[in-house]
């Protein structure tokens, strides 16, 4: 493949603050709504006892071995490493008059490091993660206080890393607070609908602030969205199922609606009188939502089916969402169905829809893997996915998308969000420690390592 990826394509790897830092309480950082979900998303949210360990507490200890990961990336020839801020190490409560200078300072290292061998930082302000202080004094994005502490945190980071970030996001796969409301807003999990969506609008504003704050402080950078791109198809061509479509469609992409247009899309006013649900919007939140985002940026792992009668069949679960397996695709080991030419066709539908260039932010397989005798990692079902997957992105690019960067997840094993396990593998550096944290966090490299540099060194030709 030739010639298909523009000249200063972004390539490079994903990681968020919770999944590889560790060092949870270190130089001062506050507890997060992450450290109280020791098993992950799915799991229990349990209050943090003294002594109570979890695998995320020392994660792939980035936090201090970050020289020796950045070094790896940069041989692979990253020109990108997206990761996020951990709110809680510059405001560890969350409603702190004045940041915390060991956690910024973190990040100065972090980010000089990475100017060394010229990788750009793409930073999220928040992965999945809030101060736990918001949770348990205000009830999370729930009260309209917590965009004021949002947008503290954001101009706050704005203003210290803004000769050394260009590139943001606001809030990671925001979409996903209408199935996993802790982790997103910071709610409960049997909170109801009318709470969701008013958490979630409170959100889409704080949003908004910070792309204001970021054109402000740092008006030569950019700032996008981040949706989890699930796109689905009609199980069948029956005009019900197409409906349905539509419909679930819409739930996700109703976020990027707002972030991109400026406002809520008309068909938001029936589903919300059809489904009983009060969200409190004020004139000053519309004023508000006019400041939009530059690019949009997605996740994309898995697409879905969705027909008219689901009672009728049995869904499978991707990390957040429940679908109606297509029988055309194959697999994943955690059941993830993987669907190649679904990226072209999201990156066709994002494009039609919005016209603001794309960066794939997230995409990749996480499977187990086999350290040989020898020490070898031989992976080919990553490579053959990433390969599969960076050839629709070409596609994409040739039926006339602006695709700004592609930065694979987890470049470097790292703990799973929905579950918390290492056994779930996404990296072309191995890490030497298993579900129990038994391990040395010794760093190797496996055969998709040398894959994605020939890919980076080549600009796609190699693929
Ligand atoms: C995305 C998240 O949903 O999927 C990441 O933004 C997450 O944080 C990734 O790690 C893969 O999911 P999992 O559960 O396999 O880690």
């Amino acid at each position: 493949m030739n010639g298909k990826f523009p000249q200063h394509f972004l390539w490079g790897g994903a990681v968020a603050a919770n999944q590889v830092e560790g060092a949870y309480q270190a130089d001062g950082k506050g507890l997060s709504t992450s450290d109280l979900q020791p098993q992950g998303i799915f799991g229990a949210i349990t209050p943090r006892m003294p002594g109570d360990s979890g695998i995320k507490d020392v994660a792939i200890d980035f936090y201090h071995r970050y020289p020796e990961d950045i070094a790896l990336f940069a041989e692979m020839g990253f020109k990108c490493l997206r990761t996020s801020i951990a709110w809680t190490r510059i405001f560890p409560q969350g409603d702190e008059e004045t940041p915390n200078e060991a956690g910024l300072a973190f990040y100065d290292r972090l980010f000089d490091e990475m100017a060394k061998y010229g990788i750009q930082p793409l930073i999220t302000l928040s992965h999945y993660e809030m101060p736990y202080g918001l949770v348990k004094n205000y009830g999370g994005w729930g009260d309209r206080r917590t965009i004021a502490f949002f947008e503290r945190y954001a101009r706050t980071v704005f203003e210290r890393y803004k000769h050394k970030v260009k590139h943001w996001l606001t809030f990671n796969e925001i979409n996903m607070s209408l199935h996993a409301p802790f982790t997103g807003v910071g709610l409960p999990p049997e909170s109801d609908r009318s709470a969701i969506y008013q958490a979630i609008h409170h959100q889409l504003v704080a949003s908004a602030k910070a792309v204001k704050a970021c054109h402000e402080i740092v008006p030569e950078g950019k700032i996008g969205n981040m949706l989890l791109g699930g796109i689905l198809y009609p199980l069948s061509c029956r005009p019900e199922d197409l409906l349905e479509t539509q419909r679930q469609n819409r739930d996700w992409l109703f976020f990027g609606d707002v972030q991109a247009r400026g406002y809520y899309p008309a068909y938001m006013q029936r589903f919300f009188r059809e489904n009983g649900i009060q969200v409190e919007i004020t004139n000053e939140d519309r004023q508000t939502l006019r400041e939009t985002i530059d690019f949009i940026s997605f996740s994309y792992y898995m697409s879905g089916c969705v027909t008219a009668d689901p009672e009728q069949y049995e869904t499978a679960r991707g990390n957040i969402l429940d679908m109606v397996p297509n029988p055309h695709l194959a697999s994943s080991e955690w059941g993830w169905q993987i669907d190649p030419i679904g990226l072209r066709y999201l990156l066709n539908v994002l494009y039609d829809r919005y016209q603001k260039p794309l960066f794939i932010v997230e995409n990749g397989l996480g499977a187990k893997d086999r350290v040989e005798a020898d020490g070898s990692i031989n992976d080919d079902y990553r490579i053959n996915y990433l390969n599969d997957h960076l050839v629709q992105v070409a596609e994409a690019i040739d039926d006339g998308v602006e695709v700004m960067g592609y930065t694979s997840w987890g470049p470097i094993d790292l703990v799973s969000a929905s579950k918390a396990e290492m056994s779930k593998r996404y990296g072309f550096i191995h890490v030497d420690r298993d579900d129990a944290g038994n391990g040395s966090l010794e760093r190797r490299r496996k055969k998709s390592f040398y894959w994605y540099r020939d890919v980076i060194h080549s600009n796609g030709a190699s693929l």
